[in-house]
């Protein structure tokens, strides 16, 4: 936590305070399940649902894309589904921060995006993995152009801090590292075939087949076996027109790649939900926000603050605070559809059952922070070749340039996306403050350019947004065995439905599918109750 000298920092104790209050027991250090750990299958469609319900309401809490999934799919069915929104806009956690964009933290803080017309930064959801088919499908029904999101890019550069790293301080090319981790362990394991000591686990023909591999693979000498280098990891002189050959790179030693912490992140673009390839909406991840808000806006009454719930066995009754006037109303309807993140159902007054009540409070939520920093030159395009990727770090954060604009005059890069509770102290500082510490991470980098080309930052602290109260729900797995289940059952006639109610948190297409799976069970519970008629063909 910074210090207090101009007055803008909360002092520590408070801040946690602030947070106990903003986020209840929920708040505490999220677990990452969100990067992939368990994911289940991705449903391709929409549930083809038989008969109708014309007339019968579904009462919707929350226009995210839970929320409005559930809305259009339902609606294609005759239930009437008002959504109530307490934002006054749609796309819950789906948000684009570009010019004029504000947003306003639980501690009243207030900032205004300033970036140039034709910039932008998603500092909620910014990439849709290629097998996340829910999303895909209705980013192709909405018509939502895609571009490529570059997810893994080995010419960024690698900064460390660390004892005994022989690179501590200095910027690398991830691509050397990865080279010569592939070579030395193929080196490795090739000689130690070539020297018999596989000869156990595998026959002769197998052995030759696996140092064909190594060898290929790790780029080895083919008759000694040895590493000493390969074009991957980059010239030092790059290959020239004429008698130019280009003059290859040496490369670095092995002991010295084993003390650098770099070798324990290599796998991290091979997660299932980061492979390639990975789009993003060309001009903001609220595009499909707003794809869902062409076909379903009509149903959405925004400013609306779900202040109590009543469910039983008959229908629900939901009051309401409309947040212009300070008035508070009743709705009733059939059925109900709850999308709000369980960070702030958990602090609003229901009767739910016992069991369900508790489910409610057991996942964490992430504490998780996002910083768009708007350059005036692309200077890591322009300079260091880097087009798209991560830079990676272990200060604190990875670095992220953007994937659209190539060779345009400016660009906003992702200044920081941190967790836990490094997001939770960086959070606690003032927005220039934010900015400031970003600034200083990047310098590291980048060195002074950072700060000369510097034009406009915007930051999010995913765990202080009114609403959200958190990046997206971390189960644990003893919660998940002892508490989930219950979640994805009604209590009396209500349904919840968002990226907490899947094994996808923190995507797009768990709280998509979510809603596909909760319709269904909905609409066959109003099937069993003569409240859906069938009209089987
Ligand atoms: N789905 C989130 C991300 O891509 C966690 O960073």
């Amino acid at each position: 936590m910074t210090d207090d000298r101009n007055g803008t920092s909360m002092k520590r104790r408070d801040f946690l305070r602030l947070l106990g209050a903003a986020g209840g027991t929920a708040m505490v250090f999220g677990a990452m399940d969100a990067w992939g750990l368990a994911s289940a299958q991705s449903a391709e469609a929409p549930p083809s649902l038989d008969g109708r319900a014309d007339g019968k309401r579904v009462i919707i809490l929350g226009a995210g894309l839970a929320g409005m999934t559930s809305a259009f799919e339902l609606s294609k069915l005759g239930y009437e589904t008002p959504i109530l929104e307490a934002r006054d806009f749609a796309g819950g956690r789906v948000q684009t921060a570009r010019r004029g964009f504000t947003l306003t933290e639980v501690t009243g803080v207030t900032q205004r995006c300033t970036f140039d017309h034709g910039q932008h930064f998603n500092h909620g959801p910014w990439r849709i993995p290629y097998h996340h088919r829910s999303t895909l499908h209705y980013t192709n029904l909405f018509d939502v152009p895609l571009h490529i999101m570059v997810n893994d890019n080995d010419n960024a550069w690698d900064y460390r801090e660390e004892e005994g790293n022989p690179w501590s301080g200095e910027r690398r090319r991830r691509r050397e590292f990865t080279a010569d981790m592939g070579g030395y362990t193929s080196q490795l394991l090739a000689k130690a075939v070539d020297q018999g000591a596989l000869d156990q686990e595998l026959s002769e023909d197998d052995r030759e087949r696996l140092v064909n591999y190594l060898v290929l693979y790790g780029g080895l000498d083919r008759d000694e076996l040895e590493y000493r280098g390969v074009a991957g990891r980059g010239y030092d002189e790059d290959p020239g027109p004429g008698t130019n050959p280009g003059v290859p790179s040496d490369p670095h030693a092995f002991g010295d790649l084993l003390r650098n912490s770099v070798i324990n992140g290599f796998r991290a673009a091979e997660g299932h939900t980061q492979k390639n390839t990975m789009f993003e909406p060309v001009g903001g991840m609220d595009a499909i926000a707003k794809g869902f808000e062409r076909a379903v806006g009509g149903m959405i009454h925004y400013g609306q603050e779900v202040v109590e719930i009543q469910t039983n066995d008959d229908g629900v009754v939901v009051t309401v605070e409309d947040k212009r006037s300070g008035e508070t109303r009743e709705v009733e309807a059939d059925y109900c559809i709850c999308t709000i993140p369980l960070s702030v159902l958990s602090q609003i007054p229901a009767n739910f059952s016992t069991d369900f009540a508790a489910a409610i409070r057991a996942p964490t939520y992430a504490t998780t922070g996002k910083m768009g920093l708007q350059f005036g030159r692309r200077f890591w395009e322009e300079d260091d070749h880097i087009y798209g990727g991560h830079t990676t770090t272990n200060i604190g954060t990875n670095i992220t340039y953007p994937s659209y604009d190539w060779q345009g005059e400016k660009g906003t890069v992702l200044g920081y996306y941190n967790f836990g509770s490094t997001a939770i102290e960086v959070s606690a500082m003032s927005p220039e403050e934010r900015i400031r510490y970003a600034l200083e991470l990047g310098k590291k980098v980048h060195g002074d350019v950072y700060e000369r080309a510097f034009e406009s930052g915007f930051s999010v602290a995913w765990h202080l947004v009114p609403y959200s109260l958190g990046g997206w729900a971390s189960w644990s797995s003893d919660a998940r065995r002892d508490h989930y289940p219950r979640l994805t059952e009604p209590d009396g006639r209500l349904f919840l439905a968002g990226e907490h109610l899947s094994y996808m948190t923190g995507w797009m297409s768990g709280a998509i599918e979510s809603a596909w799976l909760q319709i269904e069970k909905l609409h066959e519970h109003a099937h069993a109750r003569g409240l859906a008629g069938v009209s089987r063909a």
